[in-house]
């Protein structure tokens, strides 16, 4: 490969190779020279995807070292949190620099997902190591990303090691949350549960909505935090119906709304009053790549501008944005065309990002993805 200045991000694209020597199965782990022949680092190749080779190391280790010492870096670097908290993302992939692995711990379960081919190759030692540093009831493993085929690789989802529930009860602070082994990612959005936290003080005595509630993450930080009344809205049945059983199992019968609709329809509709003392938005990514930025921004705009219209004013709009392409600036520029349109002014209260356990690594860009603004929205004038 041409000669760059040393960054530390592990991609390296197909167009940055001039020379692949040797025999070589796709997934296996191989050496990557600069054009002088210096060594540059060591991971797995996979020719059919745009970048050819993700590095795990930029010294020449074995793969059992490699596996070893990622892993132990990754415990290392989340021992507070390990040590505070039920559930946590043990291995984010690039942010760990174990590209294609992630591991989130759920209590005395494991929940592992493999996105790439190279990372397939590994998933025993992977194991085999996880399974010497964690007293384990189980590890799943529930490899059900689209991006799997890209790989060539088909949807796994069982269990590796002992067994366990379908659905994953664990403690977050002092209410029960889930992990749906049939549900999104790995089950939960571990990535939201302090930004939750954060909405402690907007909560007391409020009408709220959650917005593409999941299994009610937000409803339920909203209800131990004195919410009058929530009301829930996902387009998933399933995901809603785990809502509701852990609403009743915190206690908070009688104060939520479950509505299984689409989000976009129901925020038209709603948007027509100011009912909401608080409205809570936490979307999917809307774009996969840079190429998809400009209808992400369109989404986002829509769901926000009604949110806006649906809250009294002053009201408290809580909004999130994981699509990874649109920068925190892209997402403000979002909220102040939607204030714009609404003719309201954004006052931001809080900004919360990703927690400590979704590193954001400053060599690799694509690491940072959550925005999380808690504002308060007011008429203008
Ligand atoms: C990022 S997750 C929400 C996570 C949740 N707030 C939490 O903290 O656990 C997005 C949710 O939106 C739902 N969803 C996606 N598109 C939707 C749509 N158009 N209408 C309703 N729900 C939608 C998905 O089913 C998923 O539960």
């Amino acid at each position: 490969m041409n000669k760059i200045k040393r960054n530390y991000h592990p991609w390296i694209y197909s167009t940055e190779i001039s020379r692949i020597d040797g025999e070589f199965e796709e997934g296996q782990l191989v050496d990557v020279f600069l054009q002088d022949g210096k060594f540059f680092g060591r991971g797995y190749i996979n020719t059919r995807s745009k970048i050819t080779v993700r590095l795990l190391t930029t010294q020449p280790k074995t793969d059992r070292q490699i596996v070893e010492e990622r892993i132990e870096q990754a415990i290392k670097r989340r021992e507070q949190i390990l040590n505070s908290e039920h559930a946590c993302r043990l291995i984010y992939s690039e942010s760990d620099w174990l590209a294609g692995l992630i591991v989130d711990k759920y209590d005395s379960y494991l929940v592992i997902q493999i996105n790439t081919l190279g990372m397939e190759k590994l998933k025993d030692m992977v194991v085999g190591v996880l399974l010497k540093k964690f007293d384990v009831a189980g590890i799943y493993e529930k490899s059900d990303s689209p991006v799997r085929s890209k790989e060539g690789l088909n949807e796994v989802c069982q269990w590796l090691y002992g067994t366990g529930p379908e659905v994953i009860f664990y403690r977050s602070e002092d209410l029960t949350l889930a992990a749906d082994l049939k549900g999104q990612k790995t089950g939960a959005f571990l990535d939201q549960r302090f930004n939750a936290r954060a909405i402690l003080p907007y909560a007391k005595d409020k009408v709220c909505v959650d917005v593409f509630a999941y299994t009610g993450n937000f409803a339920l930080h909203l209800l131990k935090y004195g919410a009058k009344h929530v009301k829930l809205i996902d387009y998933s049945e399933r995901s809603l119906q785990i809502a509701e059983q852990l609403l009743k199992m915190n206690g908070f019968g009688g104060r939520y709304e479950l509505i299984n609709e689409n989000a976009f329809d129901w925020l038209r509709r709603e948007s027509s009053q100011e009912k909401y003392d608080l409205v809570v938005l936490d979307p999917p990514s809307f774009a996969k790549s840079a190429s998809s930025k400009i209808s992400a921004q369109r989404g986002h705009k829509e769901i926000n501008l009604r949110a806006m219209k649906s809250l009294k004013k002053p009201g408290i709009l809580v909004s999130s944005c994981c699509t990874q392409v649109l920068s925190e600036q892209d997402f403000e520029a979002v909220l102040q065309d939607s204030a714009d349109d609404c003719k309201v002014q954004v006052c931001i209260l809080y900004r919360g990002s990703q927690p400590a356990d979704h590193p954001v690594l400053l060599d690799i860009p694509e690491t940072r993805y959550l925005k999380f603004h808690i504002m308060q929205i007011w008429r203008r004038g």
